[in-house]
């Protein structure tokens, strides 16, 4: 519990005045289509916002609708895709755009069950894509908003079990109450990325600073409670290299392996990542 004094009220209300004018200006911002906001919310999945900017507009100029991208080659979707990274992404919103266009006449579903139900939408991109878009109470829980809310609510318990988690849900839920949904789960976002930052956060600028449970007791940076992340693990392959006339030799990578439907060097390829 925050201080009695600092009501969710009090708290969205002073999130919403701080994020209005603060905002990053993102393109997708400046729309409420929900085919832009669920491939803008699957390209931030693993990638920055500056290489997200960069590609996000060429993107919906190619692919303006469910449609488009479901009809596209798997060449032209990778090319689209370039720069982006993690390319599984793209194979799976395709998947999600068909399914769009076979079940539901090509417009993306606001049911929560039915967008929940396609390819490549876990909890997250639901919840941001339905709060943006369409306005629902729905949480979009991210490491940045997951952090945000285990300092506001000096969270003992680990914010990924349920516990924790359901005492985050529980406060989000209370935020949305007292404005749209979509602005109070970006705003939280925007937060976390721009202030509450795992190290060395800037308390001083916070809108939430006076209800900040894990800032009065003076540590923030000791929340959220996670236990230690597995070390990276190493692992070696061999490739070979043939070039002719100013060509490589390069080949597509089988469906279920790492990188699949990717060009890569011939080669022993990458072995599965442990469970
Ligand atoms: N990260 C993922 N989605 C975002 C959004 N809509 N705004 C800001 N950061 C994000």
């Amino acid at each position: 519990m925050a201080p009695p004094s600092f009501s969710s009220s009090l708290a969205a209300r002073a999130l919403l005045a701080w994020y209005r004018p603060a905002a990053r200006q993102m393109p997708w911002r400046e729309t409420r289509d929900p085919w832009a906001v669920w491939v803008s919310e699957i390209m931030l999945q693993q990638t920055r916002v500056s290489v997200v900017r960069e590609r996000f507009v060429e993107f919906m100029a190619r692919f303006p609708d469910p449609s488009s991208l479901a009809r596209a080659k798997d060449d032209e979707l990778l090319s689209a895709w370039k720069g982006l990274g993690y390319y599984r992404r793209a194979r799976l919103l395709r998947e999600g755009a068909r399914k769009v266009v076979e079940d539901h006449a090509g417009r993306v579903p606001s049911d929560p069950d039915a967008f929940g139900a396609l390819p490549g939408i876990g909890p997250y991109t639901k919840g941001a894509v339905l709060s943006i878009a369409f306005g629902l109470s729905l949480p979009a829980l991210d490491g940045n908003v997951e952090r945000v809310a285990s300092r506001f609510l000096l969270l003992e318990e680990n914010p990924r079990r349920k516990k924790g988690k359901e005492r985050i849900l529980d406060w989000i839920a209370s935020l949305h109450k007292e404005g749209n949904p979509g602005e109070i789960n970006q705003a939280l976002m925007d937060l976390g990325a721009l202030i509450c930052l795992p190290k060395a956060p800037s308390c001083a600028d916070c809108p939430l600073k006076a209800g900040c449970r894990a800032r009065l007791s003076g540590r923030p940076e000791e929340f959220p409670r996670l236990p230690e992340r597995p070390r990276p693990e190493e692992v070696t392959t061999q490739v070979g290299v043939a070039f002719r006339e100013g060509l490589v030799l390069a080949r597509r990578v089988p469906q279920g392996e790492i990188n699949e439907g990717q060009l890569a060097l011939p080669g022993l390829g990458l072995p599965k990542p442990r469970g």
